[in-house]
């Protein structure tokens, strides 16, 4: 642990948290989380982890409404939070912003339309974040676990704040990147909203055909 405090700006360029610290200090192990929990009434519309995880239901229609940056923050702040590899967060967010950007995402995503959606963010591997003693195969199957588990506590979050999202597996690599501007492969679009329409979860299969019993 250290006292220091970095003078540096913590946040790229084009995205800055509604509310957040302006300066990086190693003590605190997500900022903008650490800052969002310390700040104001808690906007959360649901807290309850389990129901979140029992309503949520993938989205393909948004409604216009824009999201909160406020929202934003609490989504990308729950991605920071994920477990990854060895703790070298062995991944990357794109938050695509440019609507230009997005409507040639729809094409690389297989020209599925609605993943031209109010927030769009791209969770790419980054496997040379990763610095295990370990062959090159090892290092991409810890990032792409790293990227797809940050992508799953988005989703979590975006539901608990009452938006919907669709994930997004089923698109061209080599499009993607080209669009989002990187050499980074992604493993997933996670495309999030307000929904038109709150719809009754999937129902899924009996415990005893998911789960195996290793004596
Ligand atoms: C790995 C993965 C890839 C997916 N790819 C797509 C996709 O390309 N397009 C799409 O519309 N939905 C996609 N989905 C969303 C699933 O269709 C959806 O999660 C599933 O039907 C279950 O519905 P639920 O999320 O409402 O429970 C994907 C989900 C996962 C986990």
């Amino acid at each position: 642990m250290t006292d220091e405090v970095s003078e540096e700006k913590i946040y790229p360029l084009g995205y800055e948290p509604q509310e957040s610290p302006q300066t990086s200090d190693p003590n605190v192990r997500n900022q903008l989380l650490d800052f969002i929990l310390k700040s104001g009434p808690a906007e959360i519309i649901d807290t309850d982890l389990f129901a979140v995880m029992a309503k949520r239901r993938s989205t393909r229609k948004f409604s216009d409404k824009p999201v909160e940056t406020t929202k934003i923050d609490k989504i990308i702040a729950a991605a920071d939070t994920a477990p990854t590899a060895g703790n070298y967060q062995g991944f990357e967010i794109f938050y695509i912003k440019n609507p230009e950007k997005k409507k040639l995402l729809v094409d690389a995503c297989n020209k599925q339309p609605y993943v031209d959606a109010p927030v769009v963010l791209v969770f790419c591997k980054n496997p040379s974040r990763v610095k295990f003693d370990f062959p090159e195969y090892v290092l991409k199957k810890f990032a792409i676990q790293d990227a797809t588990l940050a992508a799953g506590y988005s989703q979590l979050a975006a539901q608990a704040l009452g938006l919907s999202s669709i994930w997004i597996g089923m698109f061209d690599e080599q499009k993607v990147m080209d669009v989002i501007g990187t050499d980074l492969v992604p493993s997933s679009v996670l495309c999030i909203g307000y929904p038109e329409q709150t719809k009754f979860p999937k129902p899924r299969r009996n415990l005893k055909d998911l789960v195996h019993v290793v004596w």
